[in-house]
């Protein structure tokens, strides 16, 4: 991956021990005051605490060097020693024409858990969130060089199920599967995921107004989990219909993972995580519990002692966690694990890392990382519902989206219209998604969202379909390019500029794991191209070198503008 800072970094380095500062790293920005320049250098104010110079000084020793190099059109110096650089056109329009944005492989594992959707429960927008960071994330990182395993870690073997199983056994109480004496194989029962969506919150509701109801849903969660014949089976069954559905939803959000695991998989580990905490002699008892006490000195807030087994010995979100940990350090050994969850969980996950890292189920050198998202709300700064105030479903959030990219949808186009605003309305809900700061909340305004100005997916993808549109015509009236040889307008000039800032995006939204500097620098690339599109001619002008220099200027942009699409799992429709 070709580095526009590192080159200007490397240069100052070098201007700079030429003139004796021996200095071991240089940062250039971009300039805040573009009428001085387009790069800035501040580095002068700290090097002249260190070499007892002023600033002024080291600034004109760097610039009577950076003068002479004909990579710089101008150099100057403001203020008391900023040093502001603009670039040569020819540098500008050679720096432009290197194809190279690969990076190299990097030796390093990156284990991403996101998704989490739950069994028998409808996906809400809270999965939207974590499927949406955590998938571009994870191509991201890829993109990077790096190694990812992702998984799901679907919620498949707590209460909820337990609550589902007991309502469909006062339903169905016929069904084989409740029979303990039943032999042999059970019956094929007619299980829909619509079911499943009903019962789950009228069981929940129940368990919350009847206590007995409650204590029946905890016995039945039990004999689930001691995998009691019959009712084992008959999770196995949910199961099957359950992961179909929530594969489909993830499918639509071009999603998808190395490990389709779930609690239930991590199951096994906890006898043997149990064993070993008891060996190390690290539970302590707590009211009838055990726990592992997390809290640290220079904690500001208390942090509560993580539980490990309840006084009724019941299986434990938190015991889950830590096996799971445990699991994927024997397994994968990977050097970082991420968690994509809501940010309202952290304290479940501080309590989990710190467990693992003192009972050394984590070795120190393992970055266990929570990355928190905020919700999105309704109108009302709440966390996004339905008209009668119950929880969004996921797949009645996306239908209305749909329905509204197609009464949008130009309706000059007859084909594949379906297909055309499903990919329009996922482009909408990622990049809605995907532009505040990771852990902040946003409001979801379908309208605004929708709409072909601003900062909308359906902005990017009209602005990209429109450079692709010019590149075929380009194609069919057999123009061919291969080269920038001109700068012609500022507006050439500001493009070639963005184009400089893409690996500092990548890494900047890499490091911060939040991907809104990616879609802001969307956002300024396909603003700039337009303006550009609209000052020029392209395919018109005569002069052949503007021309020439234009259309491959539109191929960069169009080709960055898909593998950023591409990293943030939205997908370009043929036309719109
Ligand atoms: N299933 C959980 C939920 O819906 C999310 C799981 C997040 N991942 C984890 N390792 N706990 O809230």
């Amino acid at each position: 991956m070709k580095k526009f800072y590192k080159i200007l970094e490397d240069m100052i380095q070098k201007s700079l021990q030429d003139s004796g500062y021996n200095v071991s790293s240089v940062v250039v920005n971009e300039s805040n005051r573009p009428d001085l320049g387009e790069y800035q250098y501040n580095g002068s104010m700290t090097l002249a605490k260190e070499f007892h110079k002023s600033p002024i000084e080291i600034a004109k020793d760097i610039v009577e060097k950076l003068s002479k190099d004909s990579f710089f059109k101008d150099v100057n110096i403001a203020g008391p020693g900023f040093i502001n650089m603009t670039i040569s056109d020819q540098a500008l329009i050679d720096w432009t024409n290197i194809d190279d944005y690969k990076y190299e492989k990097i030796d390093k594992k990156i284990f991403l858990d996101y998704g989490g959707a739950n069994v028998a429960k409808s996906l809400h927008v809270g999965h939207l969130r974590s499927a949406n960071i955590g998938e571009a994330l994870k191509r991201l990182c890829n993109y990077l060089g790096y190694e990812t395993i992702s998984d799901t870690h679907l919620g498949d073997w707590g209460r909820p199920l337990g609550l589902v199983i007991l309502e469909l056994s006062k339903r169905y109480p016929n069904w084989s599967y409740f029979n303990g004496s039943h032999t042999g194989d059970y019956e094929d029962v007619d299980i829909t995921n619509a079911l499943l969506e009903e019962i789950y919150p009228y069981a929940s509701n129940k368990a919350k107004e009847d206590a007995s109801y409650l204590k029946e849903a905890q016995e039945m969660t039990k004999r689930l989990q001691n995998h009691e014949k019959g009712i084992y089976d008959l999770w196995l069954k949910i199961m099957e219909v359950s992961r179909k559905s929530i594969l489909s939803i993830y499918k639509r959000l071009n999603t998808t993972f190395d490990l389709y695991k779930g609690e239930s998989d991590e199951e096994e580990f906890i006898p043997e995580l149990l064993d070993y905490l008891n060996k190390i002699n690290i539970l302590e008892d707590s009211e009838g519990a055990k726990v592992i006490f997390v809290s640290e000195e220079d904690d500001k807030l208390e942090i509560p002692p993580m539980l490990i087994l309840k006084s009724d010995g019941g299986l434990l979100y938190s015991t889950t966690e830590l096996a799971t940990i445990y699991d994927r350090i024997k397994a994968y050994n990977p050097n970082e694990i991420w968690y994509l969850v809501d940010k309202r969980q952290e304290l479940h996950f501080v309590q989990a890392f710190r467990a693992a890292y003192k009972a050394k189920i984590a070795p120190k050198e393992t970055k266990l990382v929570f990355a928190g998202f905020g919700t999105m709300n309704g109108p009302d700064g709440k966390p996004f519902k339905t008209r009668d105030g119950g929880v969004m479903r996921l797949e009645d959030l996306l239908s209305s989206v749909k329905d509204e990219c197609l009464k949008r949808l130009n309706s000059d186009i007859t084909n594949n219209r379906e297909e055309i605003a499903e990919k329009i309305a996922i482009s909408v809900v990622k990049y809605a998604d995907l532009l505040p700061v990771r852990d902040s909340d946003y409001v979801f305004d379908l309208e605004k969202f929708c709409d072909l100005e601003g900062k909308t997916g359906p902005y990017i993808l009209y602005s990209v379909v429109r450079m692709k549109s010019l590149l075929t015509k380009a194609k069919e009236s057999n123009i061919n390019y291969s080269k920038i040889s001109v700068i012609s307008s500022e507006y050439d000039r500001k493009l070639m500029l963005l184009l400089n800032n893409l690996d500092s995006v990548l890494n900047k939204s890499f490091n911060n794991k939040s991907l809104n500097d990616i879609t802001e620098y969307l956002y300024d690339l396909t603003t700039s191209y337009n303006r550009f599109y609209t000052e020029h001619i392209i395919l018109k002008e005569e002069n052949e070198l503007k021309r020439e220099s234009w259309l491959c200027l539109t191929k960069i942009v169009y080709e960055i503008t898909n593998l950023l699409l591409n990293i943030l799992a939205i997908e370009v429709p043929e036309k719109m």
